[in-house]
């Protein structure tokens, strides 16, 4: 179960929670869905909201369902389940059926997908996305990361919501 509070209250490092902990990054719905794990992203304000900002690479399933679904959600583990975690971060939802491999229960949240197993859950509504341009990389090292040339997509998502487990 999980009860509604506000990103001010949250008394947590967003970049611990991120970039330490991971998150899982789901979009779709009940009846459609795909999850995976991220670890770069943030929270922040921009045009005057509360928002997270997710990257994802377009070889990802996830992307598929990030550029149909008006909503996705961040969800958050606060360090538990690293081992599901990484299954999400290695396999692709095209080959494996996440939740069944994981034991992660998908739960609905504001008609978005999160799972029981959470402590804290970002539901974000899809505001704007852009394509990362390498011209506009100034550290030459960042490119040591595009290989494959496939430079994130990165979506801005107004937190409508902030969850966390009772
Ligand atoms: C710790 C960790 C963090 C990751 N962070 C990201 C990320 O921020 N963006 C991204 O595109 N892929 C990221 N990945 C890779 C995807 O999670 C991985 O490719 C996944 O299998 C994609 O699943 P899908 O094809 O079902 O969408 C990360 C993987 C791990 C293990």
């Amino acid at each position: 179960m999980f009860q509604e509070t506000t990103m001010r209250e949250l008394n947590v490092s967003p970049v611990k929670m991120i970039a330490e902990d991971w998150a899982l990054l789901t979009a779709g719905d009940k009846s459609a869905f795909n999850t995976m794990t991220v670890s770069w992203g943030g929270v922040g304000e921009l045009w005057g909201k509360d928002v997270a900002f997710v990257f994802v690479r377009p070889q990802r399933y996830t992307y598929e369902f990030m550029e149909k679904s008006t909503y996705f959600t961040l969800s958050f583990f606060g360090g538990e389940c690293k081992k599901e975690l990484g299954v999400c971060g290695a396999r692709s939802g095209r080959d494996i059926d996440k939740c069944k491999e994981t034991g992660l229960i998908p739960i609905e949240a504001e008609g978005a997908v999160t799972f029981e197993q959470a402590k804290t859950v970002l539901v974000c509504r899809k505001a704007a996305f852009q394509d990362l341009d390498p011209a506009g990389f100034l550290d030459a090292s960042i490119m040591d990361t595009y290989a494959a040339k496939d430079y994130h997509r990165m979506y801005v998502g107004v937190i409508e919501k902030v969850l966390v487990s009772e």
